[in-house]
């Protein structure tokens, strides 16, 4: 089971033929503080590319909760990662403060997402960034990997207030990393 097999099956879905290179995980997780995270998410970790990225930079007695919507990816991913400090769930990341409350009470400190916006009709778009805002802790980090600069900046607007965003021409296709901050 691989990114392309899975392009190939539903590529709304899966959004990208392979996985994110290793130039674009280095981009995306050196515009976080990982001394200051205790509970991460990832949305849309699909075959881990930048899940091992994400532990190999958390702090050892942190958490990451891998939400991955598609369960052969999940399968993989737990066949792949052994690591206590991971816990992969199969269901849509619209669902996270869910998720997070059925955990017990506490908020996430950062949420990484490398879901395909653009592929995604405009109300699961706008559902996904709700549920990131409120699955955050006031001041809490959400970077975002994206392919186009066409649907996310709007929305972060929207629900984040403003965003800062780097570009990664070392990609297939180049990529655009954003991060924006809950505000309150
Ligand atoms: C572009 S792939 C990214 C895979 C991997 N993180 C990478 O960067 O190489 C997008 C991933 O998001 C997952 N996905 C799409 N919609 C989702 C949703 N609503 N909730 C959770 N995961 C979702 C797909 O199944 C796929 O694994």
């Amino acid at each position: 089971m691989n990114v392309i097999k899975q392009f190939l099956s539903d590529w709304k879905t899966t959004g990208a033929v392979v996985a994110t290179s290793q130039f674009t995980q280095a981009t995306m997780l050196d515009m976080v503080d990982f001394s200051r995270i205790k509970l991460a998410v990832e949305f849309g970790p699909g075959s881990g590319a930048i899940t091992k990225c994400i532990l190999s930079r958390m702090r050892p007695d942190a958490t990451l909760i891998g939400v991955e919507i598609n369960p052969s990816f999940a399968e993989v991913l737990r066949e792949r990662i052994a690591d206590s400090r991971l816990e992969i769930v199969v269901d849509s990341a619209t669902h996270l403060p869910a998720i997070l409350e059925a955990r017990g009470p506490g908020r996430a400190d950062c949420v990484f997402s490398s879901l395909p916006f653009m592929n995604l009709p405009p109300d699961l778009r706008d559902e996904i960034l709700q549920a990131a805002r409120e699955g955050l802790k006031p001041g809490a980090q959400l970077v975002a990997l994206q392919y186009t600069p066409w649907v996310l900046p709007r929305l972060l607007r929207r629900y984040f207030g403003g965003y800062h965003f780097r570009f990664n021409l070392l990609n297939v296709p180049p990529a655009f990393v954003y991060s924006a901050a809950r505000g309150d």
